[in-house]
């Protein structure tokens, strides 16, 4: 015998008994995003290697430590998607989108992959819900508070809401270099007493280093007083209409003065949304402002903003009752009592799946009493009893698995609306 292959590290298999979470997660995703009029959008899982490297920062770590590149024959260089944004805008260039509409408003579902190390909550592919939003002049501190608003309601559908959104802004571009020169400024005398990773973000991206979370380096950065002396009047006044619109929402948020992101094409707000129940890797997600990506990567002049979500982070973070609540449930069970009356019992599930209830049965001729336990491990909400004596009186037994409450129902004549709308 061969030697067993497992599932690459940091990749799982989506298991049938995790799909009707999945789906659910999927459905009440596609239904928020139609209340706030976004279209999906779908780009293939690789690119050219370069698109990340022009988007994200060839020095980011995930372009720089993180990029999955694809092994080819060819000149060609290309990479599995480290996430949504990058493809999304080249989708908008080539496809002139601007033509079409002076505001494009996508969203997309998909695996996305980064070389890390596994960890809980990390993984090497992982899914992302994703909205961006791209269009001439529409950098409006309203459509920021919208978007920012439309991921919070996103993550609240799924139930959850014990989460913390974190806001901060990093101004104009021009803003953001004075940001960097002030840091490297105040952090080139504590160079030494930096941890190794920063040390090379100094550098390489310097902002980084304010959200390092080794101890000595966050002691140094609480130390900094740069507060927001590198924002321009202009941004600071639109960095306040945000949160102010935020509030007229009803949105909870804390400023966050150290939040800076990984990518490089952010300007203007940012913000992240974490759930301190899990742990280490607590970003349920992110997003922010990147009105300068289009044109950098050789489209038209157009503002943009949007976020994602990490869905296997959500699944961590839902309680059992949260995830049992959003899990489309087998609504009945048959349970058939004479292998004499399978014939009856496939017309009954039959008739159940016409009329849209989700219905299954055990298969094999079993005790009552397995056949029950079946019906629990599925989490049945009905179960549905057929035997010789129910037959003769043209009635099946119905019994609700939540409150243990039994009754007859009528299917004489083959007449089963009755039951349906029992069940329904
Ligand atoms: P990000 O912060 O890199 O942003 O990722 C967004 C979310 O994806 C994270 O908050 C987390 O929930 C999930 N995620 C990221 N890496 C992993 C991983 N290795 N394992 C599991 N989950 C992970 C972006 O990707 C930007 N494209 C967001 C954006 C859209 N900004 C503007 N538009």
């Amino acid at each position: 015998m061969g030697n067993k292959i497992a599932v690459p590290r940091g990749t799982n298999d989506i298991l049938p008994e995790e799909m009707p979470l999945w789906y659910e997660i999927e459905s009440v995703v596609r239904e928020c995003f139609n209340l706030y009029n976004y279209k999906e959008i779908r780009t293939p899982i690789f690119e050219d290697v370069g698109l990340f490297q022009r988007s994200l920062g060839a020095t980011s770590d995930v372009v720089n430590k993180q990029l999955l590149c694809l092994a080819s024959d060819k000149k060609e260089g290309f990479a599995l998607r480290p996430e949504g944004t990058a493809s999304i805008v080249r989708s908008y260039i080539e496809n002139s989108m601007n033509r079409k509409e002076a505001l494009s408003k996508l969203f997309y579902i998909g695996s996305m992959f980064r070389g890390e190390r596994p960890q809980k909550g990390r993984l090497r592919q992982f899914h992302q819900i994703g909205a961006e939003v791209i269009g001439t002049d529409v950098c409006s501190p309203y459509l920021d508070a919208d978007v920012i608003a439309l991921s919070v309601n996103l993550l609240k559908s799924f139930g959850l809401n014990g989460f913390k959104l974190k806001i901060n802004t990093l101004g104009s571009p021009e803003d953001k270099e004075t940001f960097s020169s002030m840091l490297r400024g105040a952090l080139q005398h504590k160079m030494l007493d930096l941890c190794e990773d920063c040390q090379d973000r100094f550098d390489r991206n310097v902002f980084r280093i304010l959200d390092c979370k080794n101890k000595e380096c966050r002691l140094i950065v609480e130390n900094l007083d740069i507060g927001d002396r590198y924002l321009s009047q202009e941004s600071r006044d639109y960095y306040c209409q945000v949160m102010a619109v935020l509030t007229r929402l009803g949105i909870e948020f804390e400023e966050s003065p150290h939040l800076v992101r990984g990518l490089d094409y952010y300007t203007h707000t940012v913000f992240e949304i974490s759930d301190p129940s899990l742990g280490s890797q607590d970003a349920l997600g992110a997003g922010g402002r990147y009105n300068n990506l289009v044109s950098q990567l050789g489209g038209p002049k157009v503002d943009a903003i949007g976020f994602a979500l990490g869905i296997e982070r959500i699944l961590l973070a839902l309680g059992e009752d949260q995830k049992q609540a959003l899990a489309d449930p087998l609504l009945a069970y048959l349970i058939v009592l004479d292998e004499n009356l399978m014939d009856q019992g496939v017309t009954i599930l039959n008739e159940l799946r016409s009329g849209c209830i989700s219905a299954d049965m055990s298969w094999k001729n079993s005790s009552m009493k397995s056949q029950m336990r079946q019906a629990n491990k599925m989490g049945a909400l009905n179960v549905v009893f057929i035997g010789a004596d129910e037959m003769e009186r043209g009635v099946v037994g119905l019994k609700n698995m939540e409150t243990g409450e039994q009754e007859e129902i009528s299917i004489k004549d083959q007449n089963f609306d009755l039951l349906i709308k029992k069940l329904h």
